[in-house]
């Protein structure tokens, strides 16, 4: 008898911030080690500048991650491209900022899944989600892309923009009530499935996938793949692969 149906797919590995361990976090090398590496999907975070292009940087200032400072938003492209974004990590070399075009042109015939989590939604009225839309039609990559957001408000705007594309409605906790069944995945944080370990198969039964962040020990490794997860956000994703294999 055939039984592999019965087998639990592993969950595909995306690479968080590319192959952010051990490469400086959204740089292109960070996503280019994470491809070498045989991430199944990356992740970014995407933000406007002052002129409204869309950049590649997680947080709303610049200090923690270039030799700039101020907020992203405060500065146009041509202002944002002067600093160096790649000295400030441990193994990093001078790296230029990344806008999102580099990246759908980098994943464009991979097969690999490219999970954009916009920011800010809500100050600019849903302004970096119009533009992410725009870029995926300019680019025809609706199928490779996922859309994530903690805003509801954002990813549900964003369903209506683009059908086709998939979204992920991240989730810091969960406090009991309704899945989030307007998106095609649930994202909670690992630190919610080690207290609450049955939210997987609720959201199963919900008709959702779970995307799992941010998942790098090999305790919550185990756990994300006991449990079923489909996607596991990892910084390191070589070593993901190799833990989940182990046992
Ligand atoms: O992949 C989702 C995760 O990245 C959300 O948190 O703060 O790293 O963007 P953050
Ligand atoms: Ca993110």
């Amino acid at each position: 008898r055939d039984l592999s149906c019965l087998l639990v797919q592993p969950p595909s590995i995306i690479a968080h911030r590319g192959a952010s361990t051990d490469r400086p976090e959204h740089t292109i090398g960070a996503y280019e080690l994470a491809l070498q590496e045989g991430a199944d999907g990356l992740e970014c975070d995407i933000r406007l500048s002052r002129d409204g292009e869309i950049v590649c940087v997680h947080d709303g200032t610049l200090s923690r991650t270039s030799n700039g400072r101020g907020r992203v938003s405060a500065l146009s492209l041509e202002e944002l491209r002067k600093f160096d974004y790649g000295t400030w990590h441990r193994h990093g070399q001078a790296a230029g900022l990344l806008v999102l075009d580099e990246l759908l042109d980098l994943v464009k015939g991979t097969g690999v899944q490219l999970f954009v989590e916009t920011k800010h939604p809500v100050r600019y009225r849903n302004e970096v989600e119009r533009k992410l839309v725009e870029a995926l039609k300019r680019h025809r990559l609706d199928e490779q892309i996922v859309m994530m957001s903690f805003s509801a408000a954002a990813v549900r705007v964003f369903r209506k923009m683009a059908p086709d594309v998939r979204t992920v409605q991240l989730v810091s906790w969960y406090r009991g009530g309704a899945m989030p069944s307007f998106a095609h995945c649930t994202g909670p944080n690992v630190r919610l499935l080690r207290n609450d370990p049955g939210y997987v198969e609720r959201a199963r039964r919900a008709g959702l996938e779970t995307y799992v962040w941010t998942v790098d020990s090999p305790e919550d490794i185990a756990l994300c793949r006991d449990l079923g997860v489909r996607y596991l956000a990892t910084n390191a994703p070589a070593n993901t692969r190799h833990l989940l294999a182990a046992n």
